[in-house]
């Protein structure tokens, strides 16, 4: 299965992956319950999922009926293994199908918000209302609940909820896992505590702690090196690494002269002054500006970058000698997205990151396991600052995919200038931690403006803001007309070159976050 990687906890709860758009979702709200859990796709054997002793198991939703060609199954073998199983939606009509109950394919989709009535509330619904909005989106139902168990809950007509306490098998046709379902929190606890026996075993130290004893097994007396990109995960990253293994730390830092106005200077105070991590700190602007000249589609920039920021790293690297591990701050969404079954791989994604595997090292990925809120609080135990923790998203790229067209030296000043304006006054107004990204693109046009009575043939600096969860899909920010009036005026008055501010309003989809 997955790589050598940090220590993992001693309890975990599986959450079997039936196709679910929430399956993420499932997990992040049993990690909120202070419970580790691991997503593995559905057709993991039952030899596999017994193998790693789990406490309880959940079974998502899916996108399919249990009545279509190649829906994909479970083994009958797992209800017998004495082992508490949640199902969810899917899950439920998989069980109610597989244990002898009577599912019909549903013709029509329930979706949205519908009322429950609780029937017996002495497992999954105790402590909670008698009657709760749920959120449900079905095709398929439960008419007749298969034998041994019970109906726990009903809404208009149709199974919510089931219950056979004594081989500890429990199904609900609801979704507890959305925020439309707010108590849905509370089925996770009373399964997780009352029927799996789970602790509170995942917390943030406990993460610190077993990260770090995951490392020091993994590493040894052996070498790590880690590329910083002054992003929270590889920050994390190394603080993790560092606290594990100190000296045989190295972190390389590259700035090739597209990172945000004083970026660059944070990361070494933060790393080399006040962690004292060993530090490389590659000033390669000229190079990487210099295969930039005259450049201005988007993919060949992006494709130079990359080239020369693994050409670097592996020179820098190179020149460290004696290294065998490679730290890299791979998150569990990019796990889950590449696969679950997947071997690790050097995370490729939006190409920055990565070493050239003919430097044959191995991948040390303490947060492999982790959200990006888990990450954030691991970063704020470690005593990471504040501006690296909560830092907004930044492409691997950097500003030049921002600068629409050329990328210029003139062009990243006004353009990193710009930038600064729009994060301090969104910080200034307390909106920076409510926005998922909020940054200036330089535009190729210019226009015609007018300064004092001086006409003007200025750039054109477009303002973009949004909101997010993931970044796949976004809206764009709801910015009151003041902080917007003050960004304007303080980037024409104060950047040099610029004479008008654009507010992007599209959202994602059809539009992307970022220009390119
Ligand atoms: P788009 O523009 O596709 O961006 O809506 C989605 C998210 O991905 C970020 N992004 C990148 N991140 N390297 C990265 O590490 C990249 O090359 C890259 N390109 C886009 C973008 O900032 C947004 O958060």
């Amino acid at each position: 299965m997955a790589a050598p990687t940090a220590g993992i906890p001693e309890e975990l709860v599986i959450v079997l992956d039936f196709g679910a758009q929430y399956n993420q979702l499932i997990a992040r709200r049993i990690r909120e319950c202070h419970v580790y859990c691991e997503i593995l796709p559905s057709d993991t054997t039952t030899e596999q999922i017994l193998a790693r002793n789990p406490k309880g198991i959940v079974f998502s939703g899916g996108p399919s009926s249990v009545y279509d060609e190649g829906a994909p199954l479970c083994d009958p073998a797992l209800f017998a293994a004495g082992i508490p199983i949640l199902g969810i939606c899917y899950g439920m009509h998989l069980m109610g199908k597989l244990l002898g109950g009577d599912v019909k394919g549903g013709q029509h989709r329930e979706y949205g918000k519908t009322e429950i009535g609780v029937l017996d509330d002495g497992d999954l619904f105790q402590g909670l209302n008698p009657r709760l909005i749920a959120w449900m989106s079905h095709g398929d139902r439960v008419e007749k609940v298969p034998p041994g168990f019970v109906e726990t809950a009903r809404s208009a007509g149709v199974v919510a909820a089931m219950s056979d306490r004594k081989r500890r098998l429990f199904a609900v046709q609801f979704h507890p896992e959305v925020v439309h379902t707010p108590w849905g929190i509370d089925v996770f606890r009373n399964f997780l505590y009352q029927q799996c026996g789970c602790r509170e075993l995942w917390t943030t130290e406990s993460v610190v702690a077993q990260a770090v004893r995951g490392i020091r097994d993994q590493v040894d007396g052996g070498n790590v090196v880690c590329a910083l990109s002054g992003g929270v995960d590889s920050a994390v990253t190394a603080a993790l690494v560092h606290r594990a293994v100190g000296e045989q730390l190295t972190c390389i830092f590259m700035d090739h002269g597209l990172l945000r106005k004083g970026e660059s200077d944070q990361v070494v105070k933060t790393f080399g002054d006040h962690f004292r991590i060993n530090l490389v700190h590659a000033q390669v602007q000229d190079r990487f500006l210099s295969r930039l000249a005259d450049v201005t589609d988007p993919e060949q920039k992006r494709k130079i970058i990359g080239e020369e920021y693994a050409a670097v790293l592996e020179e820098e690297a190179r020149k460290l000698g004696d290294v065998q591990f490679l730290a890299q701050g791979t998150l569990y969404p990019d796990v889950i997205e590449s696969g679950t079954r997947q071997a690790a791989r050097i995370k490729t994604h939006h190409n920055v990151g990565g070493l050239p595997q003919t430097l044959k090292l191995q991948l040390v990925e303490p947060a492999r396991y982790l959200f990006k809120d888990e990450v954030r609080a691991v970063g704020e135990e470690l005593g990471l600052p504040d501006e690296i923790v909560w830092r907004h998203p930044f492409p691997g790229p950097g500003l030049a995919i921002r600068i629409l067209g050329e990328v210029t030296p003139e062009g990243l000043d006004t353009l990193r200038e710009a930038d600064a304006i729009i994060i301090e006054e969104i910080r200034a107004a307390g909106l920076y931690r409510r926005l998922f990204q909020c940054f200036g693109v330089l535009a190729p046009v210019k226009s015609v403006g007018v300064m004092g009575d001086q006409r003007t043939y200025g750039s054109t600096v477009i303002l973009r803001a949004v909101t997010s969860e993931d970044a796949m899909t976004a809206d764009f920010a709801d910015l009151p007309y003041d902080v917007l009036s003050r960004i304007s005026t303080r980037i024409i008055n104060e950047v040099p070159g610029v004479n008008r501010v654009a507010y992007d309003i599209s959202s994602k989809p059809p539009a992307t976050i970022e220009w390119e």
